[in-house]
């Protein structure tokens, strides 16, 4: 894998975690306050999942799969009336369809294929660019970024997690009980942290934050001093 798409001397902030540990919300938060470009690398992972869905691929296949990764066109763009950059898959806009329940589901079955990584490193290393990037995912640290100058890994408790996510499924209005949320993240917490390919850890150069007792701006605080500390000279913040 070359890093020839990347320019080394662009600073670049990896925040990694499990979901629900606030990793989205501090990301572009952190991202908006330097100036910085953001990547959503989850947003690939769950545009590749819903492109193999949309034509009718079998999810366990990984050579298919593969190359569906290899040609789905996804850009991020974002609104002219501001806030967080639209999703586009082959030129349509999927923003909302990314966010659904199977589509995090195939996104995690497609995300456990090393072909499927290996064909997304490039892409994902394209967007460091000048002034910076904030890199949002599992693996930003410990593979894609590995580079990188400053990296934090953000989490919670299992159980806080599973309030925050309870909390925004019944504000949609879904049913859902507080102890099978709780058991489905301890599930996925030990397969993405099992699995063969970049599973989930902190690098060993990563600053751990563990946000279960912070409020969103708490955190943003902290990470943004980290990268203070790490990078007086790039570290300007817009507001
Ligand atoms: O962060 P998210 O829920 O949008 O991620 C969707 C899926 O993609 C999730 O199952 C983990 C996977 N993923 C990954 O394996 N590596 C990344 N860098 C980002 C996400």
């Amino acid at each position: 894998m070359s890093a020839s798409s990347s320019d080394p001397s662009v600073p670049v902030l990896t925040i990694d975690g499990p979901s629900g540990s606030g990793k989205g919300t501090i990301s572009a938060a952190v991202a908006a306050a330097l100036g910085w470009h953001l990547l959503d690398s989850g947003a690939i992972y769950r545009a590749v999942g819903y492109a193999a869905g949309m034509a009718g691929l079998d999810l366990s296949d990984p050579e298919a799969v593969t190359r569906c990764a290899q040609n789905t066109r996804i850009a991020f763009r974002a609104p002219k009336e501001g806030g967080p950059a639209r999703v586009f898959i082959n030129g349509f806009d999927a923003t909302d369809e990314i966010r659904t329940e199977t589509c995090g589901a195939a996104a995690s079955a497609i995300a456990a294929m090393p072909a499927v990584r290996s064909a997304l490193f490039e892409r994902q290393r394209a967007f460091r660019k000048a002034p910076g990037l904030v890199a949002d995912g599992r693996d930003m640290g410990t593979v894609v970024f590995s580079d990188a100058p400053c990296k934090v890994f953000l989490t919670a408790s299992a159980e806080e997690r599973a309030k925050r996510r309870y909390k925004q499924l019944k504000e949609k209005g879904l049913s859902v009980t507080l102890a099978t949320l709780l058991r489905e993240i301890e599930a996925r917490d030990e397969r993405d942290a099992t699995r063969k390919v970049a599973p989930l850890k902190p690098a060993r150069d990563a600053v751990i934050i563990d946000s279960t007792s912070l409020t969103i701006a708490e955190a943003v605080e902290r990470v943004l001093g980290i990268v203070r500390a790490a990078l007086p000279r790039h570290a300007t913040t817009r507001n």
